[in-house]
């Protein structure tokens, strides 16, 4: 979380580290605010909320500098704990990513010192360590620091006289930008693409000097590394909103391109291991929830599953006959990363189902599987789901040695689309309610979950899942005509299971939308209203029940009045635990 970039080179860097932000703001927006060395001093503008209070403001003038947008983790967002923060001097300015664990250690240290702090946060320390550590070399002055660091960061600082960036990786994501005189730090490529598309990724544990000339790379023993500079193959047209209102809405119906393309990604994962564990956070969790049905069912592979953030805290008996599969579309987030970690320690086989090309996650693991949704900018995640879901699919018939037969899904998934008008007006019908169940069963079961989960993130109503069997064991006692379910019940397997826990729902007065087969006349007995889709060959139902389940999530935010693409207290890179 908290999106940082650095620019230095012979442009007005204002405006460069502005833009850059607005790309960055899917990983917060509490505050935002940007440092420029002028005249051998830094000015700073800095603001609680949006980014464009700061585009807003009267622009800095010089060429290097450095800029921050915030997901509040220590102290409340407010304009005291906007970044960049500047040691007592005012001669330097840091911003960060991540989380100092042991700030309250050293930030008593530098009180007992006499340091008086500005803000609540944890990463002011950094640049009040980084000037006491200052002998005259500041990149000497940073890996003094970094000794004293616990926990993850990424952070850029700058000194007022000094024509320099020096920017520092563990745990947080940060990528330099190769330019003609001019160079460039960023949390994420999007925030520089528009200037370059020749990238170096920092590793943990490396530290990275530029100037407008030169990018220099050690790591934190002070040991020059090599650069390891890489080519960017997106376009910033594909990171824009087209005309779409949200980027939620543009990359829900980006979908059948992205199931065009993730189909194309081949498989060749060999069949070498005893069991499969998957992990994953979230939204890309019940992606895995799907494939651990899926695997289950077609490859009859035993898959347990597993949340990344707990994964780690438990024992996991893992052992280099499991092969651990993990899914992420930022391949940044901290959770998954540590499960990825912690199954290459012991010895166990991973796999990475990843959106982000070069990310930290396909790095990491053994074997990487690209899905192909493009950039991904709305905080709450469709198509890189809907392109996980694909990826699951092809694993499980390729596990299967089963030929993978698709030709019906896009088409399908267009036919679901155009019933947009029609989920449009069953969110304002709905909208009003402050409680919601989801359904479904077997390998629609995750569907619930992922439905919910896009109802509450972006709509900020109550929602739960639950498998449909499970009602009578509890959350029936929830239902009431105040209280909607929405129920997943294609013509499958546990079709008429389903439809029993509907009547169950009904026989309480519940009010039932149901996502059914279209041709199903007996539904419409029992439900209040029907989202049909088309018929297609049951073990397919999950990805057409994805798009109602995100539309009407998307629309009854919209009625709500709130902004999908940036709801509160989220933010879509998640590298903190
Ligand atoms: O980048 P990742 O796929 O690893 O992110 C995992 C979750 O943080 C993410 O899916 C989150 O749940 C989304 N906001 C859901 O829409």
């Amino acid at each position: 979380m908290c999106g940082i970039v650095g620019y230095i080179g012979e442009k007005e860097a204002n405006d460069i580290l502005i833009s850059g932000l607005e790309k960055l703001e899917y990983r917060g927006y509490d505050s935002a605010g940007v440092a420029v060395i002028s005249n051998s001093a830094i000015n700073i503008n800095k603001k609680k909320g949006r980014v464009e209070i700061v585009k807003s403001a009267a622009k800095l003038s010089g060429t290097i500098g450095i800029s921050h947008t915030r997901w509040s983790t220590h102290g409340a967002p407010s304009d005291r704990n906007a970044h960049p923060f500047t040691d007592q001097s005012g001669q330097f300015a840091v911003v960060h990513n991540g989380i100092i664990e042991n700030y309250l250690e050293l930030k008593e240290e530098l009180r007992n010192e006499g340091v008086q702090f500005s803000s609540d946060t944890d990463s002011e320390v950094i640049v009040h360590l980084v000037a006491k550590n200052y002998q005259g070399n500041l990149q000497e002055a940073v890996l003094k620091t970094i000794k004293r660091l616990q926990g993850a960061y990424a952070f850029c600082v700058i000194k007022a006289d000094s024509p320099e960036i020096i920017g520092a990786r563990n745990g947080s994501p940060l990528v330099i930008g190769l330019g003609k005189k001019e160079n460039f730090f960023a949390s994420d490529v999007s925030a520089i693409i528009e200037h370059t598309r020749e990238v170096i990724y920092l590793n943990d544990f490396q530290i990275a000097r530029i100037t407008k000339e030169l990018v220099e790379v050690r790591n934190f023993h002070g040991e020059e590394q090599p650069l390891d500079v890489r080519e960017v193959n997106w376009t910033l047209e594909k990171a824009q909103k087209q005309g779409y209102k949200h980027f939620m809405l543009k990359e829900i119906f980006e979908q059948p391109d992205v199931i065009r393309e993730t189909l194309k990604v081949p498989i060749h994962l060999s069949k070498n291991f005893s069991r499969i564990i998957v992990v994953a956070c979230g939204t890309a969790s019940y992606a895995s929830l799907v494939g651990k049905y899926l695997i289950e069912e077609i490859a009859k592979i035993p898959v347990i599953y597993e949340i990344a953030s707990e994964f780690r805290y438990k024992e996991n008996l893992l052992n280099q006959h499991d092969l651990v599969v993990v899914i992420s579309q930022s391949g940044e987030t901290a959770d998954t990363l540590a499960a990825v970690r912690l199954a290459k320690e012991k010895g166990a086989k991973t796999v990475g189902i990843v959106n982000v090309v070069d990310s930290t996650i396909a790095r990491e693991v053994d074997e990487r599987i690209y899905t192909r949704a493009g950039p991904e900018i709305g905080v709450a995640s469709t198509k890189a789901f809907i392109s996980q879901l694909i990826i699951m699919y092809k694993l499980a018939f390729h596990l299967a040695g089963k030929e993978f037969n698709s030709g019906e899904i896009e088409p399908k998934i267009k036919e679901v689309l155009s019933k947009h008008e029609e989920i449009k007006r069953l969110a304002q019908k709905y909208y009003l309610y402050q409680n919601f169940l989801y359904i479904g069963r077997n390998r629609n079961f995750p569907l619930a979950l992922e439905g919910a989960l896009k109802l509450k993130e972006i709509s900020y109503i109550h929602a739960e899942a639950y498998p449909a069997g499970e009602l009578k064991h509890g959350p029936l006692a929830l239902v009431s005509e105040e209280m909607p379910t929405l129920a997943i019940c294609p013509k499958d397997s546990v079709y008429a299971k389903t439809f029993s826990n509907i009547e169950e729902i009904k026989a309480r007065e519940g009010k039932v939308i149901t996502i059914a087969t279209e041709g199903d006349q007996d539904i419409r007995k029992v439900s209040n209203d029907v989202i049909y889709i088309p018929k297609v060959e049951e073990i397919f139902y999950p990805l057409l029940c994805t798009i109602p389940l995100q539309l009407f999530a998307y629309y009854i935010a919209e009625l709500k009045g709130h902004d999908p693409d940036h709801p509160r207290s989220l933010a879509k890179s998640v590298t903190v635990e």
